[in-house]
Order: C-alpha cells, then sequence, then structure tokens
C-alpha cells in the first residue's frame, strides 16, 4: 500500500468516526504552482500545505508576487489590530468581490471604509438586536411549521433550509419588506457566484488581467448582473414608498450623510452596502447552522443534551433573549461547530511596505492568507484538533485560548459588525430547531468541506429530518 493510500485509508476511516467527522487532506508539501492552482481551484483547502497546520508561518517561495500562510496568534494579533495599516485588504479581494459588492464596507479602505462602518454601526448595538430575538425565533418556528405539513421523516437540503431561514431572518430584522422574488434571485445568482468563484481568485493569484478568460467568467458576470437589478429593484421600491425611510439597515444607508461633506450616499454606494450586508449577513450565519446541525446529526448524544437544554431553560414556550445567555450546552455546540467549519475558512490580506514578520523579509504586495479552517485546527494551538468536542468552549477550557486562535468572525479592526446578531440568531434557531426536530445522519454522507469564500458542503448537506 502506498504511502496515499494508507493516508486516504485512514482519513476515511476517521471520517467513519462520528467524533472526526470530515476534513481535508491537506497537501503533503508545498506544491509546485501548476498543481497549487489546479488543486486551489478544486477546493483551495486542499492546495494549503500539511506545515500550514503545524507552523507558525510558510512562505510559498514559487508564488507570482509571494504568498505566505499565517497561523501564530501573536503574528495575525500584528497584522490584523497593532499594524493594521501596513496590511491592508488586497486588491484580490476586491477583484473578485467588484462586480457584486463594488465599493462597500467589506471591500473599501481607508476614510471611505470608516464612514461607512460608523453609518451602519447604531443598528448592530447588542442591546437593540436583542429586540430581533422573537423574530428570528418565529422564522425558525414557521420552518419547523412547514416541515410537520409534510411527511413525518423527510430527508432535507439542509443548506438550502438554512440559506432560506437566514435571509427570511434578515428581511424580517435588518431589511425590512423586501419582495419574495428578488430575495430568491439574491439567494439563488449569489450562491451560483460563490460555487464558480475560485476560478476568478486563481487568475488574480496569477495576476492575469481582468478580462482574461476562464470557464466562469461569464456565468459570474451573469449572476452578479441579476443580483445587482434585484438590489436596485428593492431600493427603487423604498424610494418611491416616498414616507419615512425606515429604521433599518436600508433607511440608514438612505438617510447616511458623509461627515466631511455632508453628501448621502450614490445609488451605487448604497446597493452596494445593501448587498454586502446581505450578502455577509445570511450565508455566513446559514452555513454555522448548516455544519452544526450535521455535527448533531452525528453525536446524537451531543443532539439530546441541547433538546434537554432547550427543554429546561425555555419548556415549550418561543425562546426569548432573556433565555439564550442561560443556553450553555447550546452555545459550546455552536462555538465548536465554528470552529472545525469556519463560516469564513480564509482571510485574506497584502504587505502595504517591505517589512520583516516572523523572521522573513517581505516585500510590498505580499499576498497574507490568514487560513481560519486551519487555524481552529492547527496541531500546536489545539488538543486532538479533528475531534468534535463542545467542551472545550467551556469557561475554565475556554479561559486558555489565546485570542485569536478561535477566529470566526475575524479580528481587528475589520471584525465582523454582525458579529452578535450572528450569534443570537444562530443560538435561536438551532435552540429552535433541535427542541422541535430530530437530526438524522444519511449514514452516508460524508461532505468534504469546500471553500467558496464560505465554507460549503461538497453535495450539499442532505439530513433526515423528523419533526418531533
Ligand atoms: C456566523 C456568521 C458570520 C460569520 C462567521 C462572519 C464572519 C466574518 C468575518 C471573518 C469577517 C472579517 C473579514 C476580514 O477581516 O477580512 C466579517 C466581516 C463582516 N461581516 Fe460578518 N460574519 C457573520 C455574520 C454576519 C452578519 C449577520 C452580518 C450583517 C448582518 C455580517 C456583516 C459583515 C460585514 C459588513 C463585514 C465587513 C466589516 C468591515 O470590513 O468593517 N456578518 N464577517
Amino acid at each position: 500500500m502506498s504511502l496515499v493510500e494508507r493516508r486516504e485509508g485512514e482519513a476515511a476511516a476517521a471520517a467513519a468516526d462520528p467524533l472526526y467527522p470530515p476534513t481535508v487532506e491537506p497537501a503533503a508539501g508545498l506544491l509546485p504552482l501548476p498543481s497549487f492552482i489546479t488543486r486551489f481551484i478544486r477546493n483551495p483547502l486542499r492546495a494549503l500545505p500539511r506545515a500550514v497546520y503545524e507552523e507558525p508561518l510558510v512562505v510559498h517561495p514559487g508564488a507570482r508576487g509571494g504568498l505566505v500562510w499565517v497561523t501564530s496568534p501573536a503574528l495575525i494579533e500584528r497584522i490584523l489590530l497593532h499594524e493594521s495599516d501596513n496590511f491592508p485588504k488586497t486588491l484580490l479581494e476586491k477583484r473578485v468581490f467588484e462586480p457584486i459588492l463594488g465599493d462597500g464596507i467589506l471591500t473599501s479602505q481607508g476614510q471611505s471604509w470608516r464612514w461607512q462602518r460608523r453609518t451602519a454601526a447604531p443598528l448592530f448595538r447588542h442591546q437593540d438586536l436583542v429586540a430581533q430575538v422573537p423574530a428570528m425565533t418565529s422564522v425558525a418556528e414557521e420552518r419547523l411549521d412547514l416541515w410537520r405539513t409534510g411527511p413525518a421523516t423527510v430527508t432535507r437540503h439542509i443548506e438550502q433550509e438554512m440559506a432560506d431561514v437566514t435571509y427570511d431572518v434578515f428581511t424580517h430584522t435588518l431589511l425590512a419588506g423586501a419582495g419574495k422574488a428578488d430575495g430568491e434571485i439574491i439567494k439563488r445568482r449569489g450562491a451560483e457566484f460563490l460555487s464558480r468563484i475560485s476560478w476568478e481568485i486563481a487568475w488574480g493569484m496569477l495576476q492575469l488581467p481582468r478580462w482574461a478568460w476562464h470557464p466562469a467568467r461569464s456565468s459570474m458576470k451573469h449572476a452578479a448582473r441579476d443580483m445587482r437589478a434585484a438590489i436596485d429593484r428593492i431600493i427603487a421600491k423604498r424610494r418611491a414608498a416616498h414616507g419615512e425611510p425606515g429604521r433599518d439597515i436600508l433607511g440608514r444607508l438612505l438617510t447616511a450623510r458623509d461627515p466631511e461633506t455632508n453628501q448621502p450616499m450614490s445609488d451605487k454606494q448604497v446597493a452596494d452596502n445593501l448587498l454586502t450586508f446581505i450578502a455577509a449577513g445570511h450565508e455566513t450565519t446559514a452555513k454555522a447552522l448548516t455544519w452544526t446541525l450535521y455535527l448533531l446529526a452525528r453525536a446524537p448524544q451531543w443532539q439530546q443534551r441541547v433538546r434537554d437544554e432547550v427543554m429546561a431553560v425555555s419548556g415549550r414556550n418561543p425562546i426569548a433573549a432573556r433565555d439564550l445567555d442561560k443556553l450553555a450546552v447550546t452555545t459550546r455546540v455552536l462555538k465548536e461547530g465554528m470552529r472545525l467549519y469556519p463560516p469564513a475558512p480564509v482571510l485574506s490580506r497584502t504587505v502595504g511596505r517591505d517589512l520583516e514578520l516572523g523572521g522573513h523579509r517581505l516585500a510590498v504586495g505580499t499576498l497574507i492568507i490568514v487560513p481560519v479552517y486551519a487555524i481552529h485546527r492547527h496541531r500546536k494551538l489545539w488538543t486532538d484538533p479533528d475531534r468534535f468536542d463542545p467542551d472545550r468552549f467551556l469557561p475554565e477550557n475556554e479561559s486558555d485560548h489565546l485570542r485569536t486562535q478561535f477566529m470566526p468572525f475575524g479580528f481587528g479592526q475589520r471584525t465582523c459588525i454582525g458579529m452578535s446578531f450572528a450569534m443570537l440568531e444562530a443560538t435561536a434557531v438551532l435552540a429552535t430547531l433541535v427542541r422541535g426536530a430530530r437530526f438524522d445522519w444519511d449514514g452516508r454522507h460524508l461532505p468534504e468541506p469546500i471553500s467558496r469564500v464560505t465554507l460549503q458542503p461538497k453535495g450539499g448537506m442532505p439530513l433526515v429530518v423528523t419533526p418531533i
């Protein structure tokens, strides 16, 4: 048996153990550029060399313009917090997201970013978000009602169901009254755009011109065009309503004024930001729920612990905001779900000026990858890293964690603005769904996690659902 066959055999055996859910076999070493790109397009996580899971910093000497993976918590703090001006967001990210997100809060920098972040921040105050919990809970209850109208036990495509749930939460909380038809376009075309995105990222890494052909170019262009058109319709509908602009995210964007020029946002800026919030705000939370439900289907003893806890805290009542702090097991399970399957598995930055990092001289323009997926499974940071063990997040264990060894929401200046919203939503929805239905593994599906900006399950996420 060859070494590769033995490794694959070991991986398969481990994947069959419910407490060792599927992962990605890393590349044995640094790959030459052609094989690196081929693996990258299939799944960027497959192009990560094993050393990235073991070392604090790995340099790819063959990459155009320079490429470094950084997993050391101290170095990540330098990049994302202490010296963030020396490590701006990348042109690559801009190139990839521009067609849909334009120059919104996720992709902009400097003054433009600061203004947009300040404009949106009041929507995400924790005390105000708590008032949204009943809406989050009722969307989950409605999903259970829908499941109850069908046959008793059905295999459901949980990744699609969760995208529907989190989109509905979004339109019931942060964006009032977006039409259903436009919602469908945004969800479906958004998923198509993401499914092909590795082509554009790989072409960007190779520094090929933006017009260079690749097999995903035309479908991505059409998906982006349809999404923008749907967003424009949502904005036009609100403008045509003539009344109060509204207190939701769209209302805020429409009434925002640049503190320096007192100018309102242009229609394009409003659209860039609205699409950014929809994209960043629903797809990520959907993936957190999808993977966590998979883990619970594989580990029924944990699923039952969550159910028992929810019954003890809320009984059969709708889960209220005051209940969420008491759902300690549910929260631990969710965190462990996001550790093993971080919804945003990779962050990127660039080197803004020649500098030294971890003993290496890096030239301006070097691409820095912060591989959250590998950090969350790093051999030097975690004990038995591939094992599903929510007790890692017991308070006494969590207090030993370094600040950036668990970073599903990023870190530093550009930390996720929706973190509190996402945690409230994911906890309320998970608790409601697990109390109201049983989720079983079909005995076969071992989905490979694929990095497509968010972490997608290869082959989707069919789970057997039985309302209880
Ligand atoms: C489980 C759910 C979520 C995860 C895992 C997640 C993850 C992240 C991460 C890792 C970043 C940092 C990106 C970087 O540093 O390059 C980020 C930024 C961002 N997220 Fe989230 N996010 C989630 C939910 C949300 C929600 C619910 C919203 C809004 C409703 C949101 C809006 C944003 C925005 C606007 C940014 C850009 C912030 C900036 O650059 O200033 N996210 N998110």
